[in-house]
């Protein structure tokens, strides 16, 4: 409770003394409020953040794709993608896992407290050349967090977008993620593939790994159309068996993007935490288009 107390103080009482004068500039970090916490499984919660000003709200901008670093003062700063449509800008969604230091803190805040976030950070996916075209959102995991705000992007604009597949994965479902979510987004025209690990006695759904579905949705039409584009996320061992089927299934590696969750320090291109050799996946990535991460060693 002290540390609570001390955190929105430290931001509430004097904010301007941590900023640049620059608006743009890496170290300026917005003041922002937790509106609303949803707990999600039993590990992660979505939390929703607003910016506090509205001016700043208005034009802080971001991409599907990027991600924002969320601070709490006294208790230190952590890479968080931002799981939200990029049409509501400052009012950010993030959800977020509880695994340390930081995020334990954060686990046991409530409505109303007051965070730091700074950013945008990182490259994005490329949703404007994927018009025209099929997408494939393949997530394992977590990986479903960035694959959100593409999905919330594509769902606002869906006529621009050809045959829109999401195949999402995790270990058991006790841990699938946006459940709540999953009647809209097939509203929309969305052929949506749920598949867990592990069943326990109330999965109804589908039991197996990811690339089966995947497979099932190749062999429809034995090879993927020309005009397709995928964004794969999770962890490595999916990235390596999907990219090698989508591969296989004659999707140039030009159009497979993924996102890399590197271990991250500063988000900023400073500490070179996140360095494979000269690319910086803080700055260079989190997205990559699969071609380059081929050519990155030890990437993935
Ligand atoms: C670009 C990017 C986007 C991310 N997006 C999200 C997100 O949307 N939601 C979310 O919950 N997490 C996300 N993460 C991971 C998140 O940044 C870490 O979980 C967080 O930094 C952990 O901080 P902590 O102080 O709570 O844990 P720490 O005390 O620092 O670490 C606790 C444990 O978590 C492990 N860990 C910490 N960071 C990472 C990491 N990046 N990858 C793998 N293991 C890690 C540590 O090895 C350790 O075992 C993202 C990371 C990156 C780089
Ligand atoms: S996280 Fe510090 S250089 Fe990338």
């Amino acid at each position: 409770m002290q540390n609570k107390l001390n955190f929105i103080d430290i931001l509430g009482q004097n904010p301007d003394s941590r900023r640049k004068e620059d608006p743009s500039s890496f170290e300026y970090t917005l003041p922002a409020e937790i509106t609303n916490i949803y707990q999600l499984t039993t590990n992660e919660k979505l939390y929703q953040i607003q910016i506090i000003d509205p001016g700043q709200r208005n034009r802080f901008s971001f991409r599907p794709g990027q991600f924002v670093m969320l601070e709490l003062p006294g208790i230190g700063e952590a890479p968080f993608s931002i799981s939200s449509s990029p049409v509501r800008r400052g009012d950010l969604e993030l959800c977020i896992r509880a695994v340390g230091n930081l995020t334990n803190f954060l686990a046991r805040l409530e409505r109303g407290a007051r965070v730091g976030i700074s950013g945008p950070f990182g490259t994005s996916f490329p949703l404007e050349k994927m018009q025209g075209q099929d997408i494939l959102l393949i997530g394992g995991g977590l990986g479903i967090v960035p694959l959100r705000s593409p999905l919330l992007s594509v769902l606002e604009n869906r006529s621009k977008y050809g045959r829109v597949d999401i195949m999402y994965g995790a270990k058991s479902p006790a841990e699938l993620l946006f459940t709540y979510q999953y009647e809209e987004w097939r509203r929309f025209d969305i052929n949506l593939g749920i598949t867990v690990d592990r069943a326990d006695t109330s999965w109804q759904g589908r039991t197996g790994l990811i690339t089966e579905l995947l497979q099932e949705r190749i062999s429809q039409a034995t090879s993927l159309r020309e005009n397709t584009y995928a964004i794969v996320c999770g962890p490595p061992v999916m990235f390596h068996f999907v990219c090698k089927m989508l591969t296989e299934a004659g999707l140039p590696m030009q159009k497979m993007f993924v996102s890399l969750e590197r271990r991250m320090h500063c988000g900023r291109g400073k500490c070179c935490r996140c360095n494979i050799g000269s690319t910086y996946t803080c700055l260079d990535g989190p997205v990559f288009d699969y071609w380059s991460v081929m050519n990155l060693k030890e990437a993935i």
